[in-house]
């Protein structure tokens, strides 16, 4: 049986959708599946049709009251059990515990029904508290879904600290794998943060990503996984391709239905390429960078720039910022060596204030522009 906890501090980011729609789509593999509810706001029972006020949830086992098994709900979908949350398993965050058992009272609770499942999928609430710590600790997989937006990746580090933390602590090792949730790869904002994720999180970024859509919504208001509410959906499919991704890393490729470890490998390696393909070309940088040029000779004169770059063509695919005293040409180029020219009021010259240069055929110079990889170049 593996645990993979949802979680992110950052509310909204998509935790309880994925748990959701990743729960189903392992229960749909013919998987034995328990999603454990282990937020107070109890989204994740409603996402499934089954939250009520009145049940009975953690909060009742966490105190000794009852058992683990006596709170779940069983088949309700497809392969899958709800362990359902309410208000109540707030309290849960103040129960007195021993200081040296704080973080594993739930791996204790959930011990006794650690064979009955393949998979325990736990969606955690929007706070670094006790019973997120108590997730994260009987982790096997800690999914971290990040929101594409201006605030997604805040209190990340954070939590990648609190998690190498509990490793220490508890000398266990719990992989991390980072999921792009809300992406519209439409804005040029997301496909930054997009190449953001990729540079930041390198390794632990997931191949797949999951799509802005409003049929996520719908499918929750419905109280059904997206699966059975669109199940040609893209996001279906992505959510579908997540299952099978973590399956494989928790090293369980022969339940990636139908597909021999082989095929499962060298599926998921062509994802991988392809989603690095698609994330460099979403951020529409294919490994180039912007070089930035910047002159203070020509102060209200026309300035354009011509080079190697773009077939020697006047300001072909390049951007002119002018300024006051200065004028700035800005280019996206590969790391390389190039040659350039200035056409100053039509007049072809060398760059005045770049000392590097080379003679040309037409017996003038040529100026050379050095892109180292990754920086910014700028003359002046
Ligand atoms: N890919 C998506 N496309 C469109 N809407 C989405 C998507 N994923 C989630 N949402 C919507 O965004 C909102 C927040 O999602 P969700 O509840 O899954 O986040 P959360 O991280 O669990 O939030 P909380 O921190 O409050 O628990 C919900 O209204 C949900 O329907
Ligand atoms: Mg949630």
């Amino acid at each position: 049986m593996k645990i993979i906890a949802v979680a992110n501090q950052k509310g909204g980011c998509g935790k309880t959708t994925t748990a959701i729609n990743l729960a189903a789509c392992l229960g749909k593999k013919e998987q034995r599946v328990l999603l454990l509810d282990l937020d107070p706001q109890g989204h994740s029972s409603l996402g499934f049709g089954v939250y009520n006020e009145d049940a009975r949830d953690l909060y009742d086992v966490l105190t000794g009251e009852i058992g683990i098994e006596d709170i779940i709900l069983p088949n309700v979908f497809t392969g899958v059990d709800v362990a359902p949350a309410t208000k109540m398993l707030a309290a849960a965050e103040h129960l007195p515990v021993r200081s040296d058992e704080r973080d594993i009272q739930l791996e204790k609770h959930l011990a006794p029904i650690r064979d009955r499942y393949d998979y325990i999928v736990i969606d955690c609430p929007p706070s670094m508290g006790l019973l997120c710590f108590n997730a994260l600790t009987a982790a096997d997989l800690v999914l971290i879904p990040i929101e594409m937006s201006l605030f997604g990746m805040h209190g990340i580090d954070r939590m990648y600290e609190i998690i190498r933390e509990l490793r220490e602590r508890h000398g266990r090792k719990i992989p991390i794998r980072v999921l792009p949730t809300l992406v519209d790869s439409r804005t040029r904002l997301c496909r930054q943060f997009l190449h953001e994720v990729g540079e930041r999180f390198a390794d632990d970024v997931l191949s797949v990503m999951v799509q802005f859509t409003v049929r996520l919504k719908e499918a929750v208001r419905q109280g059904v996984p997206i699966i059975a509410y669109d199940p040609t959906s893209t996001v279906a499919v992505q959510y579908d391709r997540l299952a099978n991704e973590l399956m494989f890393i928790l090293q369980d490729p022969a339940a990636a239905v139908g597909e021999s470890e082989s095929e499962t490998l060298s599926r998921l390696t062509a994802m991988k390429r392809a989603f690095e393909e698609a994330r460099s070309r979403l951020a529409g940088h294919g490994g180039r960078q912007k070089v930035v040029l910047r002159f203070y000779d020509f102060n209200g004169r026309d300035v354009k720039l011509a080079g190697s770059f773009n077939d020697w063509r006047p300001d072909q695919g390049i951007v002119t910022r002018t300024e006051n005293d200065f004028v700035e040409k800005v280019v996206m180029l590969m790391p390389g060596a190039y040659q350039y020219r200035l056409i100053v009021d039509g007049i072809w010259q060398e760059d005045p204030s770049n000392p590097e240069q080379v003679p040309n055929y037409s017996g003038g110079f040529n100026s050379v522009l050095q892109v180292e990889e990754e920086q910014e170049t700028a003359s002046a």
